[in-house]
């Protein structure tokens, strides 16, 4: 399936089903079993997709990417688990915007990738600790490719690589680029080169060092987004304060 896959390892364990669930819960599943790091699970069409804080996935069977990927980054600690988050978004990214070399492909903290301010992708990572450190990590992938239409509630909110472009692509190819991007990443930050990665989740931050529209306690707020804590925190200057917010305590306004 993955004809021209240029990685060391990751994907080379690759499985492709043509139903499932959800491709984060089966390889979740799968753990029981020691699968080999870098494992890739990819799925023409999941029933039930996750997505961020208990929502839904969906994706239209047989047009888009929906995957997830097995990694074992038991050099982190629990507290720098965000630059999991990071990684995985800077990758998607570079991978996205070398399909739509003139397309504005920005990361909306903490993870999602828009092109135009709309989401084309999304990331759900599911982490186990053991002790301190983290033994595994699921990096579970959504990308919308060649979709046309969308579900009416997010009809506004989401796009994909076609509806940009008119260009209908090859997800395989596409799958290849994210998977060869995240391992070179996972390479730099388990020799603790991080820098890469820090620098390009802000060169490409949508709103960072500007002024953004925030829904704060139900209220929208202009908000300075000054950058991204450690551990994951979204750090803006808004109500003549400093404030620090998880991904549950505020929503973006696009308007
Ligand atoms: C989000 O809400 O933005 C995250 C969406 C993540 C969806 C992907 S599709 C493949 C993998 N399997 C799942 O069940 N979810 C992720």
């Amino acid at each position: 399936m993955l004809k021209n896959l240029n990685t060391v390892f990751l994907g080379h364990n690759f499985i492709s089903l043509s139903e499932i669930d959800s491709t984060n819960r089966f390889l979740s599943q799968l753990l029981s079993e020691n699968p080999p790091d870098g494992t890739v699970i990819m799925a023409e069409k999941q029933k039930n997709g996750k997505g961020q804080m208990g929502t839904s996935w969906f994706s239209e069977s047989g047009k888009n990417l929906t995957f997830s990927m097995l990694l074992h980054p038991s050099f982190l600690q629990a507290d720098q688990m965000f630059i999991l988050s990071k990684m995985a978004a800077v990758a998607l990214r570079e991978a996205v915007q070398f399909f739509l070399p003139n397309a504005p492909v920005m990361i909306k903290w903490p993870n999602d990738i828009l092109v135009e301010k709309k989401k084309v992708a999304g990331i759900l990572i599911e982490n186990q600790l053991e002790g301190n450190f983290l033994k595994h990590t699921i990096i579970g992938i959504g990308l919308n490719i060649n979709q046309l239409m969308f579900p009416p509630e997010i009809q506004h909110t989401a796009i994909s690589m076609k509806l940009y472009s008119g260009i209908d692509f090859p997800v395989s190819v596409i799958l290849e680029k994210i998977l060869e991007k995240t391992e070179y990443l996972y390479h730099l930050l388990k020799e603790g080169k991080t820098a890469e990665i820090e620098n390009e989740y802000l060169r490409f931050l949508y709103g960072y060092q500007e002024v953004v529209l925030l829904e704060i306690n139900q209220k929208r707020v202009e908000s300075y987004v000054v950058g991204v804590e450690k551990n994951g925190q979204l750090c803006v200057q808004a109500e003549n304060k400093m404030q620090k917010f998880d991904i549950k305590a505020i929503k973006w306004c696009f308007d």
